[in-house]
């Protein structure tokens, strides 16, 4: 008897060995492919899950735990090291390396600009700028499937066709229809590099109503299989979006294995929003205009709502990304418009760093170009306030009662990312208050 229990206990011991050599190895082959992935000529994403998930490992790990089990044996799996487990599973997805970058705005908070950054990065990135205009266009004109829930179900599902370098559900969005998968009309086409490629532009046929899309060079009408064809060639992919409200709606796409999310999103001290929309949107804010110039806001008007609406899914979004759920972890990060207009250096370092891309030298020199005080514009020079100094003039524009009004609606969005209250005009104009709390998000 004895000596049988020690066989099975011999085995046991074999089978953890091995069974901790085998993961060693796979963690070091995941991160070994993970590497060599840039080198290689970019393909498909492949799919390693049911190589690592489904196959020998799973097997012993199961025959471990049933001899564990009748044995009683306890201490070389505890629920710690398991836990531990998991979550390296869930940090390794099977992308093949390749990242997908999905920043999540709102309007006036600078995203065009973090966009740039990642657009701006080279030749390995395939950027897209606002793809879900076109669902957004259609849908809530349409009045019958203007319901959020349903809405937002399709802009995840559009975007992970988007990350998969599929375009077929974005087409059926597109207005008018394309024809042959070639479209004239995709929202800001020029905005992306890689759709402006020489490999992506096909001719231009010289008709009188031929629009030209992009700026470095004349291109016809968009070929999607063409769009295709050079996403499934880059490295990595970006998508900028104003559009999705909830974050957690996200999460069936964060957790797709052939899909290596990274999710910014960018938040603006929301009394600057307001200003800015003003400016940009004039026609649409004629309301806050009136309001502004009566004093008197009638607080349970839509317009009011709808401010505070936009301030509780921003703040609950972010809420949800702070808190870090599982399915989150080491996919989320919060930047504030402010820091990166005060150091837009070091802000897009942390931001590549965090996407896990290598901050190229291009997307240095962009940055460099475009926040510096001299610029060239077309030809001539002019000077261009610095981007920390532009960052702040919505202090001279906004009248005081609607900063009032902001800081009474969005109040607990504004605490959470570090707005400072103000309590009158001068404190709100006097440049030499800071409105801004130093404030770390992890
Ligand atoms: C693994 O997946 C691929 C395609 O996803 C399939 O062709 C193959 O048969 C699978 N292998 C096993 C062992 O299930
Ligand atoms: C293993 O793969 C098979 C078929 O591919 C699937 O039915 C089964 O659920 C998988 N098991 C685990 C543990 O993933
Ligand atoms: C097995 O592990 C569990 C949880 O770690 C513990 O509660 C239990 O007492 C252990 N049993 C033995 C026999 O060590
Ligand atoms: C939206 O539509 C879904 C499915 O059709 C339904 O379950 C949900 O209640 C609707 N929500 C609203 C707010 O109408
Ligand atoms: C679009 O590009 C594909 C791939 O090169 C080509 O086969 C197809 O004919 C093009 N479509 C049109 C309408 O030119
Ligand atoms: C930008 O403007 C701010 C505020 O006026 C000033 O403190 C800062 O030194 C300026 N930065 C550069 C690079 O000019
Ligand atoms: C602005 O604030 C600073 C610091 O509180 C104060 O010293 C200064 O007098 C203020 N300037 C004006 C014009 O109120």
């Amino acid at each position: 008897m004895k000596t049988k229990y020690a066989i099975v206990f011999i085995c046991i011991v074999a089978l953890v060995i091995i069974e901790k050599e085998s993961n060693i190895l796979s963690r070091f082959s995941d991160k070994l492919i993970q590497r060599q992935a840039p080198q290689q000529t970019p393909q498909p994403p492949l799919d390693y899950s049911n190589i690592t998930q489904n196959g020998s490992l799973m097997m012993l790990k199961m025959l471990l735990s049933k001899l564990i089990g009748t044995v009683g044996y306890n201490s070389s799996l505890s629920e710690e090291q398991e836990e531990e487990e998991l979550d390296d599973l869930g940090t390794y997805s099977f992308s093949g390396g390749r990242k997908h970058i999905l920043l999540l705005a709102t309007t006036r908070t600078g995203s065009s600009f973090v966009g740039e950054l990642f657009n701006q990065h080279g030749e390995d990135m395939f950027y897209l700028f606002e793809p879900l205009w076109h669902v957004e266009r259609m849908l809530t004109t349409a009045s019958e499937s203007n319901n959020g829930t349903v809405l937002s179900g399709i802009y995840r599902d559009v975007l992970q066709g988007l990350f998969l370098c599929d375009f077929s559900l974005l087409e059926k969005y597109i207005a008018p229809p394309p024809k042959d998968h070639v479209t004239p009309a995709l929202f800001r086409r020029e905005s992306s590099l890689s759709l402006c490629e020489e490999s992506v532009c096909s001719p231009v046929v010289k008709y009188v109503f031929e629009r030209f899309h992009c700026k470095t060079r004349r291109c016809g009408p968009l070929n999607l299989t063409l769009a295709t064809d050079s996403c499934l060639s880059k490295q990595h992919h970006a998508v900028k979006t104003v559009r999705v409200r909830q974050l957690d709606t996200l999460q069936p796409l964060v957790e797709d294995r052939r899909l290596d999310v990274r999710i910014i999103q960018l938040v603006r001290d929301p009394r600057a929003i307001l200003a800015s929309r003003m400016v940009a949107f004039s026609s649409k804010y004629q309301t806050w205009k009136t309001w502004a110039q009566d004093g008197q806001v009638p607080e349970d008007d839509e317009e009011v709502k709808r401010l505070k609406a936009n301030c509780d899914q921003i703040r609950m979004s972010a809420e949800v990304g702070l808190s870090q759920p599982r399915w989150l972890r080491r996919r989320y990060m919060l930047v504030r418009y402010e820091d990166i207009a005060r150091y837009p250096m070091q802000k897009a370092e942390e931001m590549y760093r965090f996407t896990g891309i290598p901050f190229s030298p291009q997307a240095r020199e962009w940055i460099l170009r475009n926040t510096q005080t001299m610029q060239e514009a077309s030809g001539i020079y002019s000077t261009q306030k610095n981007s920390s100094e532009q960052a702040e003039k919505w202090r001279f524009s906004i009248p005081f009662t609607l900063a009032q009004v902001v800081q009474r609606v969005c109040g607990p969005t504004m605490e959470l990312f570090g707005y400072r209250f103000v309590d009158d005009e001068k404190t709100l104009m006097n440049k030499s208050i800071s409105l801004l709390e130093e404030k770390l998000f992890l």
